[in-house]
């Protein structure tokens, strides 16, 4: 099995998490593999890492992964991130802390690249863009079934307010007909509603798969809830780094670093990736990292 995925601004993960020796990391965002791997390796056959996913074939790959690298120090849960506090109980003696957590938000190329995911709006696939099996909602219903005015909160929350409720119109007109069922159905009517700007770089498609997945997922919901558990399974000094692709899941993790007395933030502002790795792997250019310490 190929699980193709380029890990984002791992060196700066790395630098942020300060792994040493024997220590236990958890990374609720497994995917690839890439960040976990790295983190097995420094801290050493004494430590441990706690790896989640919600993805079965993300475990797979990862299980594959382990035995080549002969590691015996990794954790592998499929489970949804927010979940972390029971997790942690279910698999560690009781009071075990970590130091640190990390989360590397959204999805992986290879979810991305799979056909029968739903993920990109490149070709006829299904409309179904769950992370794991089932999902929290399903997203043909969310096209099919969602109000007006629950569809135009699903789109303005994706950040742009211009065409949010004339996309919601135009969905709740063209559902009349037929169930929207395909991917394809829906760039037919994004088509019709947002027109593309050759200044902007990212398809407008893209903002609206990525509203639709945000929310057949509860990504938002779940990223909040596991801000609020790490602080329970940090010890103190641990760290918290989060790297995200999308203005709200950026905005939620500025406000509760913000406004939370227990963390110290260690970026001022938030670190972006450089434009050698930009250049290699262009999904990584949205990419926005924020690291605190728990007091
Ligand atoms: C961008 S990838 C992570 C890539 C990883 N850092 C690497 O280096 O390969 C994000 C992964 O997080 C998983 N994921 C997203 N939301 C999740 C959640 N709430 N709980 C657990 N896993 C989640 C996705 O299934 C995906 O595999």
């Amino acid at each position: 099995m190929v699980y193709a995925h380029q890990p984002v601004m791992l060196k700066e993960v790395l630098h942020y998490l300060q792994a040493q020796a024997g220590q236990k990391f958890i990374d609720g965002t497994l995917g690839g593999a890439g960040y976990t791997l790295a983190l097995a390796q420094a801290v050493g056959s004494t430590g441990q890492i706690l790896a989640l996913d919600l993805d079965e074939l993300a475990i797979q790959n990862a299980q594959a992964e382990i035995k080549k690298n002969k590691l015996n120090n990794i954790v592998l849960v499929r489970s949804n991130f927010k979940n972390i506090k029971r997790v942690v109980a279910d698999n560690f003696p009781p009071q075990t802390k970590f130091a640190g957590l990390v989360l590397d938000l959204g999805l992986s190329s290879a979810q991305l690249n799979d056909e029968s995911r739903g993920f990109s709006f490149q070709g006829r696939r299904p409309l179904k863009m769950s992370f794991g099996a089932g999902g929290e909602r399903s997203t043909i219903e969310i096209v099919n079934k969602y109000s007006f005015s629950e569809l135009a909160r699903v789109f303005q929350e994706a950040g742009e307010r211009n065409w949010s409720e004339a996309l919601a119109q135009k969905i709740i007109i063209a559902r009349k007909s037929k169930v929207l069922q395909t991917t394809t159905d829906l760039v037919q009517i994004i088509k019709q509603v947002i027109p593309q700007n050759s200044n902007v770089k990212i398809n407008s498609a893209t903002k609206v798969f990525q509203a639709l997945r945000l929310e057949t997922n509860q990504e938002l919901e779940a990223l909040a809830e596991v801000l609020l558990a790490s602080l329970e399974v940090l010890e103190p000094g641990g760290r918290l780094v989060i790297v995200s692709f999308h203005s709200g899941e950026d905005r939620l993790v500025k406000h509760f670093f913000k406004d939370n007395r227990n963390l110290q933030i260690i970026t001022k502002k938030p670190i972006s990736p450089g434009a050698a790795e930009v250049n290699i792997n262009p999904r990584a250019r949205s990419a926005k990292l924020r690291a605190a310490v728990r007091c």
